[in-house]
């Protein structure tokens, strides 16, 4: 009672792209009868019967909504069953004086005065700490929550505490990472570490041969978790792996790159390359925790630190919002939070998730067109500043290009153009690509005809 529900509730719901539905309001609506008058007229008991009805319904709604559950709720041991089984239960952290501040002037029957209310507060503590699969104190920490990713600089000293259920954790760790932040890590899981597998530094992890040898090397059975510590690459291979071993098991992400922090661990697509292409073979399997230190980004590679403020200006123009002004911890915070969101509310990427490829079209094929040489940050630089200008945004590329500066490749041209071809289908004559109508205002589905897309990509080569 006073968290913030009624004022959080809704917003997160347009947020997430459900519905929202209070069961208080719920309530009121079938019996015609403020909750304060019911209290009169039934008793708490009698409201409390009520109430346990409506949040069941409402619980079994479908497709799945944003519930405000009334601050009592909890007490009722069916209403927590289904919450278990049917909800991922958000807390919202206040303190008895903050929620005294929102409450103190309403009509609500448990709310008379100060002392009572901060008894009542401490009594049903223990609920909702139980019951809850996730807090937050705002909607951005709440969208987060949802999304099983967390955000805290040095959270990887608490990580056998961060990786969900009480089971074996099985590591998997990126060759160059493991003798920067290996050590640490494994002592941060633990007596819960049951065993730990090297694999290559970056891309070369992401191969059958090394998918193979990790799945023979298991040993957890269905309770335990794969942990994968490392950047896009060990996360992808590792996710992958947790995917198809025994059928899926959970997995956890820790990030230690800038793009895996900002975008390569969050919203659950996993794959391995083979040779005909990257991310050939792969599948969705959300992690049930991403665990985002953003002080593991202290021994990053210069390079590597660019191929992330690639994807950090890409979401800033995407979400509207001057991103790469923000410090680190905040920057990464934010981009989680736009990525989370929109991975939500499309989680199987059939639609609005296609914004995300914003510049990657053209990205892609200059790094094909360079036998895959050409760093990712380099190319998406070149596929952002190709984009909006297509998009008609010339300032906005400007500043991309004050802020990335991307220069001209040397790149087998018929190479890229061809590898454009495969990545995006000619219909009705027609290239269909993500642009901008203006920054947080993304355009799925521009169409071009094929001599148009080819001059933007021929002016990105040199
Ligand atoms: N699943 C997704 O949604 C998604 C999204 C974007 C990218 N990706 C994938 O991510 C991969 C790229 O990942 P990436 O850019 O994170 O790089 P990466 O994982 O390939 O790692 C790049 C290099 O950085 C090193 N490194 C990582 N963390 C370090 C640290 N803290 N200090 C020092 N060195 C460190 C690694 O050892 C490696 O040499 C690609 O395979 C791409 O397909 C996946």
């Amino acid at each position: 009672m006073g968290a913030g529900k009624t004022m959080l509730g809704p917003v997160l719901a347009e947020r997430l792209g459900r519905r929202f539905l209070s069961v208080d309001a719920l309530v009121e609506e079938r019996t015609g009868t403020r909750v304060a008058d019911l209290f009169v007229e039934r008793g708490e008991a009698g409201f409390r019967e009520l109430e346990e009805r409506v949040a069941a319904e409402a619980l079994a709604a479908r497709p799945p909504a944003v519930i405000e559950l009334g601050g009592g709720a909890l007490a009722s041991e069916r209403t927590r069953a289904l919450l278990g089984e049917h909800a991922f239960a958000l807390l919202l952290e206040t303190t008895p004086e903050e929620a005294w501040g929102r409450v103190a002037a309403s009509d609500r029957p448990l709310a008379r005065d100060l002392e009572s209310f901060a008894a009542l507060y401490a009594r049903r503590r223990h609920l909702y700490e139980t019951t809850a699969d996730g807090r937050a104190r705002d909607v951005d920490g709440a969208v987060l929550a949802c999304a099983g990713v967390h955000v805290e600089p040095g959270s990887v000293a608490s990580l056998r505490e961060l990786v969900p259920g009480g089971g074996d954790v099985e590591l998997v760790v990126d060759a160059g990472v493991d003798r920067l932040h290996g050590p640490a890590a494994r002592a941060a899981a633990g007596g819960r570490l049951t065993a730990s597998h090297v694999v290559p530094a970056g891309e070369g992890a992401k191969t059958l041969a090394e998918l193979e040898r990790l799945w023979a090397a298991l040993r957890l059975d269905r309770e335990g978790t794969l942990v994968a510590l490392g950047g896009g690459s060990a996360c992808d291979l590792t996710g992958f792996a947790a995917a198809t071993y025994l059928r899926g098991v959970p997995w956890v992400a820790v990030p230690t790159t800038l793009v895996g922090q900002v975008d390569a661990a969050i919203g659950g697509k996993t794959a391995v390359d083979i040779p005909d292409g990257k991310n050939l073979v792969g599948a969705f399997h959300w992690p049930a925790r991403v665990v985002t230190d953003p002080e593991l980004l202290a021994t990053l590679p210069e390079e590597e630190r660019g191929n992330g403020l690639a994807e950090v200006v890409k979401t800033g123009l995407l979400a509207g919002e001057d991103l790469w002004e923000l410090d680190l911890t905040d920057q990464v915070r934010r981009c989680a939070v736009f990525k989370a969101a929109i991975c939500l509310r499309d989680p199987h990427d059939r639609g609005e998730r296609l914004q995300l490829n914003l510049g990657h079209t053209f990205a892609h094929a200059l790094e094909a067109g360079s036998g895959f040489s050409l760093p990712h940050g380099r190319a998406v630089a070149l596929g952002l500043l190709a984009a909006l200008r297509l998009s008609g945004l010339e300032s906005l590329a400007d500043t991309v290009a004050s802020l990335l500066h991307p220069e001209r490749v040397h790149v087998d041209r018929e190479r890229a153009w061809q590898a454009l071809m495969r990545d995006k289908k000619v219909v009705d004559g027609k290239i269909r690509l993500v642009l901008l109508d203006a920054p947080g205002r993304p355009f799925v589905g521009a169409r071009f005809d094929p001599e148009t897309v080819r001059a933007a990509l021929d002016s990105l080569i040199a």
